[in-house]
């Protein structure tokens, strides 16, 4: 992000209008490919028929990862539909499955777009384990199992707006933060939470390349109130499958009103605390990227136009171009939360 050049999409990532299909398309085809599939590789199916029918977003049968452990499976059994309203929905097409998953930002594995799906083929998100410290009543590392165990998985439809201008639309799978934080009993003194992604020299080529600019673990945080907002999501799965690692398997953070980068993946660590925390893109260049990070059309960025924005897929007929709203368009939900606040000096 910081380093590259608002450059146009590869020619090789374009994706031809013909794959392009509007959301109920999608989810008629993408569930059929998905059963046929998983029938031929003998991999489990992760979700039943019945199931099938009622998500919205089925992933296509292109998707080539290891079967999940069996516990992981029985949690994809049972997810709630989107429902059909904002915020948990919008009525715009799905970004299709190949766009959102091989055209990434996840520098721990290469700072090309199609580097963390062409080199995260070694990174094991299973065991996951997740460690929650600071200001809580019930410290400790938490295995993923744990976690999810009580929590009712359900699908939303965000927006996501990343500060490149480009965005996309996206059928996440997960729960409220603002449910798990109520789980370690967060102290009176925890104002802010602060998240790490794993650091894995091994399986993340990018953690290593001499061109990384990044001082590891890349580190994001919300302010207490934003992780409490319910569209604050931890996302563990995407068009109606667990994520794939270059999405930040096996548990992530979405934002949709925040620039994407807040949106920090592959999570090891939450800490509670009082004091803001420090975070990955702002310690690298202060001036472009803020704390807060709200999608704002009205704050200039050096380098990427923020008015405007590229909706992904874009074809050589169709550039796409649409308007960038403040908070993304989920200002009626989370305006509130900045009354009173200098947007142009808290970007
Ligand atoms: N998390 C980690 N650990 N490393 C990263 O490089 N990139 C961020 C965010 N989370 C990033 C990250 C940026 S800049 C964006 S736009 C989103 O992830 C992209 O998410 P996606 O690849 O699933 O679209």
């Amino acid at each position: 992000m910081l380093i590259k050049k608002p450059s146009d999409i590869k020619p090789s990532e374009i994706t031809p209008e013909s794959v392009y299909r509007n959301r109920r398309e999608f989810m008629v085809d993408g569930s059929k490919l998905l059963f046929g599939a998983m029938a031929g590789t003998g991999l489990p199916a992760l979700a039943s028929a019945q199931n099938g029918d009622r998500l919205k977003a089925r992933a296509p049968a292109s998707m080539q990862r290891p079967a999940p452990a069996p516990w992981w499976v029985d949690k994809f059994s049972n997810i709630k539909p989107a429902p059909d309203a904002e915020p948990f929905f919008t009525g715009e097409s799905l970004t299709p499955y190949q766009d959102v998953t091989r055209y990434n930002n996840f520098y721990e594995f290469g700072m090309d777009k199609g580097d963390p799906s062409a080199n995260s083929g070694a990174f094991k998100p299973d065991p996951w384990s997740v460690q929650i410290t600071g200001e809580v009543a019930k410290p400790g590392t938490y295995h993923l199992e744990d976690i999810l165990k009580p929590v009712d998985l359900e699908e939303r439809i965000y927006r996501l707006r990343c500060v490149e201008a480009w965005s996309m639309v996206i059928p996440w799978i997960g729960f409220p933060l603002a449910d798990l934080i109520k789980r370690f009993e967060p102290t009176a003194n925890a104002r802010y939470v602060e998240f790490e992604t794993l650091v894995d020299r091994n399986s993340m080529p990018g953690v290593t390349s001499r061109f990384a600019i990044v001082d590891w673990p890349y580190r994001e945080g919300l302010r207490m109130d934003e992780a409490m907002n319910p569209l604050t999501m931890m996302v563990v799965g995407l068009y109606g499958n667990y994520l794939p690692s270059q999405n930040g398997a096996p548990m992530r953070l979405i934002v949709p009103w925040k620039y994407g980068f807040k949106s920090i993946k592959s999570i090891v660590k939450i800490n509670f605390r009082q004091t803001q925390p420090n975070t990955t893109w702002n310690d690298l260049q202060a001036n472009e990227y803020g704390f807060f990070a709200n999608v704002n059309p009205g704050v200039h960025h050096p380098r990427w136009r923020q008015d405007m924005e590229r909706r992904l897929p874009q074809t050589l007929f169709s550039r796409q171009h649409i308007e960038t709203r403040l908070f993304n368009g989920y200002g009626e939900h989370v305006a509130h939360l900045y009354d009173g606040m200098d947007l142009a000096r808290y970007y």
